[in-house]
């Protein structure tokens, strides 16, 4: 008998249903934690919902779930609706969000679960989460090749696209080396290499100033066959509208960093799914 990773056939019944009704799912993730992953995946999601894009966010990040505070939602609770089926977040009509930080009685509270746990909660998120029809599912992971993306790769069977996160110093680089390897072995079609915090826009003159020395991202890009999307530069609204609970985005634009996220949403539409 062949292993599956489903429980049984209505399982994965509802699995298949609810994935065929999403045209494109993304996983941003990254060999490093503290790189931008959450603040990257919530500004393009939004800024894909501002394009029309009906969009999820999935937040795998079991043990650092930062989704709702950066959406803003950490008061608000997941609930079902009559059938039981779960009520994903309501951000905006076309803007929909599912964290276990949206399930837990308190902030403080830790999630202390094994790999199995992790899989479960998952397949949940899949199977029991009225979705709907989506443009993209937007997954945010933890740092590094562990259970979680390694849970989503083998639930999606290549057909997940990955979005790399790195910062630009190399001691970054070399563990976002491996999330590379690792996409590419678990068959995701990377979408390419977001350079977070790559370097610094003077607000009065304009000039970059690249503050951190740089490692050889063009390089990693090429010896992976991949290549880099957008280099966001270090903007302190970044982080003060995520503590906030607001867009970056949608306050600030047309800023530099702002429209680095517009061009990389824009390449990343324009990838579209083979
Ligand atoms: N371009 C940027 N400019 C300034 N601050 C930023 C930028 N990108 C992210 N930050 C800030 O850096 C911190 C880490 O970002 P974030 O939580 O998105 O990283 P992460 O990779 O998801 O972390 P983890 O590995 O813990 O999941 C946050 O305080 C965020 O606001
Ligand atoms: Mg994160």
């Amino acid at each position: 008998m062949a292993f599956s990773i489903f429980s049984n056939k209505d399982e994965e019944k509802r699995f298949s249903e609810a994935v065929s009704k999403i045209k494109r799912i993304i996983v941003v993730m990254s060999g490093k934690g503290g790189v931008g992953k959450s603040s990257v995946a919530v500004n393009l999601a939004y800024y894909l919902a501002s394009q029309g894009k009906n969009i999820g966010v999935m937040d795998v990040d079991f043990h650092g779930p930062s989704i709702p505070k950066l959406l803003g939602i950490e008061n608000r609770r997941l609930d079902s609706d009559r059938s039981g089926k779960i009520m994903p977040v309501k951000i905006t009509d076309s803007f929909h969000a599912v964290s276990i930080g949206l399930v837990l009685d308190s902030v403080d509270n830790p999630v202390i679960w094994r790999g199995p746990m992790k899989t479960s909660a998952i397949k949940q998120f899949f199977c029991d989460v009225q979705w709907g029809e989506l443009d993209f599912l937007i997954i945010d992971s933890p740092p590094g090749t562990g259970d979680e993306p390694l849970t989503v790769a083998q639930f999606l069977n290549g057909r997940a696209e990955s979005l790399i996160v790195t910062t630009p110093q190399e001691v970054a680089i070399s563990d976002v080396r491996k999330s590379l390897s690792f996409a590419e072995n678990l068959g995701f079609r990377n979408l390419g290499i977001v350079v977070n915090m790559s370097h610094f826009v003077c607000p009065h003159c304009n000039e970059k100033s690249y503050i951190f020395n740089p490692g050889n991202i063009k390089r990693m890009a090429d010896d992976h066959n991949t290549e880099i999307l957008g280099e966001i530069p270090i903007e302190p609204l970044v982080s003060e509208c995520g503590d906030k609970g607001g867009f970056f985005v949608s306050f600030y634009g047309k800023t530099p960093a702002g429209l680095e996220f517009e061009n990389i949403g824009e390449k990343i539409i324009s990838k579209k799914k083979e």
